[in-house]
């Protein structure tokens, strides 16, 4: 048993459903199981590296009731400021992993659990060892690209939105004739696209992991218009290169750059090599926010419970995973590797092909 009187959490990287369900659920246990005090860390890393210290106490009466079902996160976040490099206001990049440290210790934490994706994984691990922080992870993101988990928090809702999107693109589409692509998030990682595309009935799916022709795509729309239907459906994920190879992102945001562009590219191509009029839905971040959907209200509540037991154990440099239809836990490093791809062989792939969607290339 580890010696926990004062437990910190935090949500770190981009938002999304049921990150307020993994709070409830870490501090419903923490107080009520264990009697331990929750300090809540405002925007992430920045709530330790700030000065004054930003947190708030968590208690139990803070849950009217309504924070299962809330969307976003009530103690903020960000996918921004590496502590390593953070970029100042004069433009240069400071080093304030030791401000974070510092600002576990001046709030007398014993422990911190970290809700957050790969990369704000990696970086939280990576801070806890400059100094043996006692850490627990817990995986979210609407991309689902963490390893060693089937599920993060948040992949779930963002799927049904998606989902939804193709539902309502679906009637418009055969009024008009038209073909609809539908650009949908996920990074490098095409999970979001092929799950979504699978459940709403896509003709095309194109995922960052499998390369595709524009010849390809045609073929398929050609063969659907052949068979007797008017319209075709397309998903695209955010992360696809051009044909060419090329990344059509057009944005920049600090930094970073943002993913964006390539369902126009793709409209752009089409409508001078198909018979019917494209028009594109970039779904951007409506996929984040939201009532949570089910499984992510229970992957939240299940991974908050565990992740206090781990650290009540003592169990520290771990992240709690779906493996198998139940929560484990991993240790982290075998998490901060990257982020997990779509596997192209793999039985999503496999099913997608079976049903006859176009997929890219076969390898
Ligand atoms: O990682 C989650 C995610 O929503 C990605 O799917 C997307 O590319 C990115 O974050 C968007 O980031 P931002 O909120 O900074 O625009």
């Amino acid at each position: 048993m580890a010696l926990v009187h004062r437990l910190g959490i935090l949500t770190s990287g981009g938002d999304c459903a049921g990150l307020n369900a993994a709070i409830r659920a870490v501090v419903h246990r923490a107080i009520q199981s264990y009697q331990w005090t929750v300090f809540g860390i405002k925007d992430g890393s920045l709530g330790l590296m700030n000065r004054p210290l930003q947190y708030q106490e968590l208690n139990l009466d803070l849950f009217n009731g309504n924070m299962l079902r809330m969307g976003g996160t009530v103690l903020g976040t960000t996918n921004k400021g590496d502590p390593f490099a953070y970029p100042m206001p004069d433009g240069t990049k400071k080093d304030r992993s030791g401000e974070f440290i510092e600002g576990f210790h001046m709030l007398g934490l014993h422990a911190l659990i970290v809700i957050g994706g790969d990369g704000s994984l990696r970086i939280l691990d990576k801070l806890c060892q400059l100094d043996n922080v006692p850490m627990v992870g817990i995986p979210k993101t609407i991309d689902n690209d963490v390893h060693q988990t089937e599920f993060a928090i948040g992949f779930t809702t963002a799927v049904n939105v998606v989902v939804d999107a193709l539902d309502r693109l679906q009637p418009t589409a055969a009024s008009h004739h038209r073909v609809m692509i539908l650009e949908v998030m996920g990074r490098d990682a095409g999970h979001i696209a092929l799950s979504g595309g699978i459940a709403g009935g896509a003709d095309v799916i194109l995922i960052p992991e499998i390369p595709y022709s524009l010849d390809g795509v045609v073929a398929k729309i050609n063969e659907v218009r052949r068979e007797g239907r008017n319209h075709a459906l397309v998903v695209v994920a955010e992360g696809c290169k051009t044909e060419d190879g090329l990344p059509p992102t057009i944005a920049w945001s600090g930094d970073q750059s943002r993913y964006g562009g390539i369902g126009h590219y793709l409209a752009d191509k089409l409508s001078e090599r198909v018979d019917a009029e494209t028009r594109v839905t970039v779904l951007g971040h409506v996929q984040r926010g939201g009532q949570p959907a089910m499984r992510d209200r229970l992957l939240a509540s299940a991974f908050g419970v565990h992740a206090v037991d781990l650290v009540a154990q003592g169990r520290f440099g771990r992240m709690v995973a779906w493996q198998d239809r139940g929560v484990v836990d991993v240790p982290i490093s075998e998490v901060v590797i990257g982020s997990r791809s779509v596997d192209p062989q793999g039985p999503i792939v496999h099913t997608a092909r079976g049903l006859g969607i176009y997929v890219g290339e076969l390898g």
